[in-house]
């Protein structure tokens, strides 16, 4: 439904009521100045904080993990959106809802069932999402996209901040779009990877309803601005 009024809105060029969701990826921040950071967001535009989980086998990084997690909880007011490049992520749904994240996503490539999975995290009462690869098909999605609330492209392959975006990413949401819309599935579409103002962009007219941003946010001269230049492309 949203994107046919999307449809519509450009047709007759009326003000669009949809605005981009902005998701800053914590992995760019200041480790050693994390609480600066975190008051940073709490008072800019963004939506959630995105939160980069890796375990050094999924991907070729580690990243951080619970203690980071529940020291950031108890001071970000924005929801947290937990991103887990992990194997076996199944095992800690409970710990991460009761560390306060609201959406967890995890990887089609690193679930051997990801349908019980996708219901162990609505079940304990978080917004499931699915993350693809590069590498991975939108149409791998079609048998589960009726009963995620998200799918997460990435537009980089996963494990470091301040990659290259993939422009074939965007035909990939274009995709990803279509089959929403097809299957009245009501996922939400978040990108994540090299995004800044110019890829944005993109993104938002092939049809992403949310920006994950790493380096362009927290490298920038100005991340309150840079947070609303997504917010508002
Ligand atoms: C990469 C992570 C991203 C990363 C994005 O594996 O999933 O969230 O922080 O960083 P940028 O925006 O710098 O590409
Ligand atoms: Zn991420």
């Amino acid at each position: 439904m949203e994107s046919f009024d999307r449809i519509a809105i450009f047709a007759t060029n009326f003000i669009p009521d949809f605005t981009m969701q902005v998701s800053p990826s914590l992995l760019s921040a200041d480790f050693a100045h994390l609480s600066d950071d975190i008051e940073m967001i709490n008072s800019s535009e963004a939506d959630m904080l995105h939160l980069d989980v890796m375990d050094g086998v999924f991907v070729p990084n580690i990243s951080f993990g619970f203690p980071i997690i529940k020291s950031v909880s108890k001071i970000c007011e924005k929801p947290l959106d937990a991103h887990l490049m992990i194997v076996e992520p199944q095992k800690w749904v409970t710990q991460l809802r009761d560390l306060g994240v609201r959406i967890m996503n995890v990887h089609l490539e690193a679930c051997n069932h990801l349908h019980r999975t996708i219901y162990q995290i609505r079940e304990a009462g978080m917004e499931a999402g699915v993350t693809i690869n590069p590498a991975t098909p939108v149409m791998m999605l079609q048998d589960i996209i009726c009963d995620v609330d998200l799918v997460l492209i990435m537009s980089v392959n996963p494990g470091f901040g301040g990659q290259s975006f993939i422009d074939h990413s965007v035909k990939k949401v274009r995709e990803l779009r279509k089959l929403i819309d097809m299957s009245g599935s009501k996922a939400k579409i978040q990108v994540d990877g090299g995004v800044n103002a110019e890829t944005g962009r993109l993104l938002a007219e092939a049809g992403a309803d949310c920006l994950v941003a790493g380096s362009y946010v927290f490298n920038a001269k100005d991340p309150h601005d840079a947070i609303s230049t997504l917010k508002h492309l």
